[in-house]
This record gives C-alpha cells, structure tokens and sequence, in this order.
C-alpha cells in the first residue's frame, strides 16, 4: 500500500516574515495527517525553513539542483549542499525549468540520479503541453521524459517519486480531470511495472492546479499518490485542506 504524499512547491514565493507565518498555520493544523507532507522552497530560506520544520512530520525540499557535483558552476547548488540542509526531496524537470531554462529530458534524468546518490528523493515531473495534447501527443511525450529517467536509473527508479503535471493545468486554474489525470498515470505505471516490480509501486503525484474542492477526487484514483500543490500550497487553509484529502 503506497502512503499517499502532499508536497507543496512555493515556486519563486516566500519571505522571511511570510514563510514563518504560513508554516506556523501549516504545524498547527497538520496533526492529524495520514499522508506524508513536504515543502519544496526556494534555496535561500532552506535554512529558516529547515529550522521550523525541525522535529515536525513536515520534511523539506528543494526546486532544483545542479547536475555537477561541485566546482566553476556560477549560481548553481549542488545536491551535497541540499543535503546539508535537511532536504529530503528534489523536484527536478518540473516544466517551467524545462521551459525557462532548456532542460533536455537527459538533463532531468542525470539531475535525478544525482539527487539518489546524495541520498534523497527526487520528484520527477512529466507532463505534456496544451499543444502536444491537442495533437494527441500526450501518452508519447510523458513516457519520452519518464523513458530518459527509467533508462539511466534502472533498479534505481524504485526509488524516485514521479508527478504528472500538466503544463496546461499549471496555474491556469484549469485541472485535468480525475479521469483525464488516471489515465495518464495508468500509462506512467504501465511502464514503471516494466522496470521493476519494486518500480511499479513508485508513488506518482498529480500537479496542476489542485485546490481543497478537487483534491479529494482526483486522490481518490488508483494510481494517484498524492499531489505536487503550487498555488494552493501559499495559503495554510487551502494547502491543509488538500492534505485533508488524501488518502
Ligand atoms: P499550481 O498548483 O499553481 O497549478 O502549480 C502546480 C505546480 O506546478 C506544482 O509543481
């Protein structure tokens, strides 16, 4: 049985004062939490973040990594200095890195691979356009992008957590329906069974727009684990509701 999981992804949002206020609600209200809960929070509040968190069932994460391990990488952050800084997960190839900053789906997957070597998560997101959707290129894109992680991680892909994000759906207040979401995480799962039969339970989040009055249902899917919150995640009301939701 596959334990449900709410990570919320702050994006480029927070200040000090902010992130304090909103995690002091989050703590608060968390309690009673089936599901497990994570923050992914821009690099220089980690620390703060890392503070209020501490001793809490509320682990923290980060956005992004560098592929390099270390060296002459202007403004990049290595995965060994996340880890000093309490970081359980990583999101990596979310779309708007794949958009903003050209990353390539071996990029993602060489990003993944370091992140498990520091001995952390990485939250792999997939996801096609509004575009590639309406082309009918949905099943083929995702699998492109989760085919680049399972080809170098092999066995190792046991060991990530996957979300379907939906470009379409990121903040456009548009999600994909419960219906339209398992389906695509019926194909992710199709291919992780492949891998390995320790792969085929690899927890698979939905991304997109997840707000409290849709979160129920589309948790409510077989083969969705849980939820990567942008938005939503900004607001204690809104982020603890969704946690209310999973299963
Ligand atoms: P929204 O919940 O704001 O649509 O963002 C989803 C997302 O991109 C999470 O990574």
């Amino acid at each position: 049985m596959r334990q449900q999981f709410v990570a919320g992804n702050w994006k480029m949002h927070g200040s000090l004062a902010g992130n304090a206020a909103l995690l002091g609600e989050v703590l608060a209200g968390v309690g009673s939490a089936r599901c497990e809960v994570a923050v992914c929070v821009p690099f220089p509040y980690l620390f703060q973040v890392q503070q209020l968190l501490q001793a809490s069932q509320v682990a923290v994460g980060a956005q992004d990594c560098s592929v390099h391990a270390s060296g002459a990488h202007t403004g990049e952050v290595a995965v060994s200095m996340l880890q000093e800084f309490g970081c359980r997960y990583v999101i990596v190839g979310h779309s708007e890195r794949r958009a903003d900053h050209h990353e390539s789906d071996v990029l993602v997957a060489a990003k993944a691979q370091r992140v498990l070597e520091a001995g952390m998560t990485p939250i792999v997101c997939v996801g096609e356009t509004l575009q590639e959707r309406e082309a009918g290129q949905t099943a083929a894109v995702v699998l492109r992008q989760l085919q680049a992680v399972t080809h170098l991680l092999g066995e190792q892909t046991a060991r990530i957590v996957l979300a379907y994000e939906p470009v379409w759906a990121i903040g456009t207040g548009r999600t994909a329906s419960a219906q339209q979401a398992q389906e695509v995480h019926t194909l992710l799962r199709e291919h992780l069974r492949a891998v390995s039969a320790a792969a085929a339970d690899v927890r698979i989040l939905y991304g997109g727009s997840v707000k409290p009055d849709n979160a129920q249902a589309l948790f409510a899917q077989p083969d969705i684990d849980g939820g990567l919150i942008g938005g939503a995640s900004l607001k204690a009301a809104d982020f603890l509701a969704i946690i209310a939701a999973a299963r």
